[in-house]
């Protein structure tokens, strides 16, 4: 009987503390995300909350370098689907040009890139040189431009892609304002 008590209460402890972990994993991410928001259009907050509650780490994180890390994997990700959006439209051949099917190749190359800065970026924050990670991510946010340019510039074609490098442009730079408002230029709260 003892030994069930124990048992209960060790039970309740355990989820208490769970609850509390997530409860501040929650209230680390809402103050991320307010700050990152600061100077964006409103629909960015949300956008924060909801790309970085989507994965389930989010749910574990202790610290902005925790959080930074998620955000930067979710970049990744993003990275990785425009890419494959791109690849697929290559493969079938829907591009509706010989300009737009070279400038849809060129986009696909930015994006190998961009992933290349944003893994960089990866190991820069677990060395904690912080400057280089707000570097690198911000190299990987050029790549979502870039391509659009390529086709809004001289060449006059329009992008399939304008609105997932929009999102994508967007959920680069969350990560990279975690670690710049937390590390490079720091707020007084
Ligand atoms: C990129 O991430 C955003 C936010 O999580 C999501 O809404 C969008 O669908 C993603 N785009 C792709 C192509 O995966
Ligand atoms: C760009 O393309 C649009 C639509 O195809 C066309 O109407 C316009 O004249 C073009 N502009 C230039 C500068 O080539």
């Amino acid at each position: 009987m003892k030994f069930m008590i124990y048992l209960v209460v060790l039970f309740l402890v355990l989820n208490i503390m769970n609850a509390n972990k997530v409860a501040m994993a929650n209230s680390l991410i809402q103050d991320s995300c307010k700050k990152a928001s600061k100077f964006e259009e409103p629909h960015y907050y949300n956008l924060c909350i909801t790309s970085i509650k989507q994965n389930p780490e989010s749910q574990k994180a202790r610290n902005i370098d925790e959080l930074t890390v998620i955000g930067v994997k979710n970049a990744i990700s993003n990275m990785t689907n425009v890419k494959g959006i791109v690849e697929k439209i290559l493969k079938e051949r829907k591009y509706k040009s010989r300009l737009s099917e070279k400038l849809l190749r060129d986009c696909s190359k930015l994006y190998s890139e961009g992933n290349d800065f944003l893994t960089k970026s990866l190991k820069y924050i677990n060395s904690r040189n912080y400057q280089e990670v707000d570097n690198s991510i911000a190299k990987a946010g050029t790549v979502p431009r870039t391509c659009e340019m390529g086709f809004n510039g001289d060449n006059n074609q329009t992008s399939p892609v304008t609105k997932d490098n929009d999102v994508l442009f967007e959920v680069v730079t969350i990560p990279r304002s975690f670690n710049h408002d937390a590390h490079i230029v720091p707020r007084i709260a």
